[in-house]
């Protein structure tokens, strides 16, 4: 057996016994998340209407089944005086959340959550700390699908032993006996795969993504390492989709988005769209929605054996300091990943060429490179033959022995290949 799989088998079977295991995220969760587009101007009009673009437009189908409301949709001034229970923001969402998770279940999707492990969460509204059975039974009765529990306004005895607190929302969500995904957001304690994977579907990884390059790139960095903690049912979350979504005039280029979606779905991460679906179908997001529905890149991501893709191979020159700037102003850089797949055979492969070249967008040095990728990097015979596919031209570009060397790849941009061992 060749080294790069037996190590991610192993792997495996070694975080088998200590993953989480309510029945689901057995791949990663796919659907739309409000806060990245939105942040706290939500109500049941944005969600209603999400949940029809998400059917509508085809994004359905191609897997995104979770609408997940973020922050800002309880009744901020505090709980119910009689229940304790949290309560819907009376105007924003003066129909409620169940009758949303009723109309999602409707139409075929699925409804998610978002709530605080401490006092209050990061915009201000009731947290869930001392309250966690209460709100588990409250969201169970609202049939909700997803919950993201966040890390804001905490004691000091939840920031010391985070795993107490989550474990108590798992244990929750657990004894309500709804099938509930568990995606913990404790962006703060280092290493916390060690205890998250235990009692969530997914744990954040970093802090917040945002729209700008330097993010994607930094997180990207970050989740380097991290490829023998996923599993299925148990998945590093490097946080949601910034692809179409414009937030104080600032987007990510064709190329950029094209390459965070491309990562994103080797890295096995959760798939949470970010951008307005209300505009999904116009014309100018054409490119949005084609990015987003690649079969093949979500293939990848659902691919049943659940394995986190890995950095092969980083060719830098020039010097890149620990956040990736370019200090000498000449950097190029140009890196091959890669993970093993199940699907269309038992020998296939996915493998990302990516120009980095400099960390600055406008930086016209180093924009065209050519990017070989070795079959041996990937644990197949150094002379193994492989039929290649080009992911995003949709493309058989035909059998290669030995190695494949891409077309020269534009700044910023990837070639993603699908590679079937002959
Ligand atoms: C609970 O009581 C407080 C104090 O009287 C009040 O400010 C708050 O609005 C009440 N909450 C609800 C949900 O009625
Ligand atoms: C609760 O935990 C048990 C034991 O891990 C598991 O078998 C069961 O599926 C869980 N139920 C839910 C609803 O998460
Ligand atoms: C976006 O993220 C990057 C990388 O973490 C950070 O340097 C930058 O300050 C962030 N920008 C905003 C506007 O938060
Ligand atoms: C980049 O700049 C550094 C320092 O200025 C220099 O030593 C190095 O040779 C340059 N590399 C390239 C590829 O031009």
């Amino acid at each position: 057996m060749n080294s790069f799989l037996s190590l991610l088998l192993f792997s495996s079977l070694f975080i088998l016994t200590l993953s989480h295991n309510n029945g689901v995220a057995r791949t990663p969760p796919m659907g739309w998340n409000s806060w990245n587009q939105f942040a706290c101007n939500i109500d049941q009009d944005l969600l209603t209407d999400t949940i029809d673009q998400i059917v509508s437009s085809g994004l359905a189908d191609a897997g995104y089944k979770f609408v997940n409301i973020d922050d800002c949709w309880s009744y901020k001034n505090g709980r119910d005086n009689k229940t304790n229970e949290l309560i819907p923001d009376p105007v924003r969402f003066s129909r409620g959340i169940h009758s949303l998770s009723k109309y999602a279940h409707s139409k075929g999707v699925k409804l998610g959550i978002y709530g605080d492990v401490g006092f209050t969460t990061c915009a201000g509204y009731p947290g869930t700390l001392d309250h966690f059975q209460t709100d588990a039974d409250t969201f169970a009765r609202w049939e909700i699908d997803y919950l993201k529990l966040d890390f804001c306004d905490i004691p000091k005895k939840v920031q010391d032993e985070p795993w107490v607190y989550f474990g108590y929302m798992s244990e929750a969500l657990n004894k309500t006996g709804r099938p509930i995904v568990f995606s913990i957001c404790a962006w703060q304690p280092k290493e916390m795969y060690k205890w998250a994977r235990k009692i969530g579907n997914s744990w954040r990884t970093t802090d917040d993504i945002n729209v700008s390059w330097q993010s994607v790139l930094s997180i990207i960095d970050q989740n380097r390492e991290l490829y023998p903690y996923a599993e299925p049912g148990s998945w590093n979350d490097p946080d949601m989709l910034e692809v179409g979504v414009v937030r104080d005039g600032r987007s990510l280029s064709q190329n950029q988005a094209r390459t965070h979606f491309s990562l994103w779905t080797l890295l096995s991460a959760p798939l949470l769209l970010g951008n307005d679906l209300r505009k999904i179908r116009d014309p100018d997001q054409k490119w949005v929605f084609d990015i987003l529905t690649n079969r093949d890149a979500i293939a990848v991501n659902q691919d049943p054996n659940g394995a986190q893709g890995r950095s092969l191979y980083q060719n830098i020159q020039g010097k890149i300091d620990r956040d990736g700037n370019c200090e000498s102003k000449n950097c190029t850089r140009t890196e091959v990943w890669g993970r093993p797949l199940t699907r269309p055979t038992k020998q296939s492969y996915a493998a990302i060429l990516f120009n980095r070249a400099g960390p600055n967008v406008d930086d016209e040095k180093f924009t065209q490179e050519k990017i070989t990728i070795r079959w041996s990097s990937l644990g197949m015979p150094s002379d193994a033959k492989v039929r290649v596919k080009d992911i995003w031209s949709n493309k058989d570009l035909g059998v290669y022995q030995g190695s494949f060397t891409s077309e020269p790849v534009e700044k910023h941009n990837v070639v993603y290949i699908r590679l079937e061992q002959q």
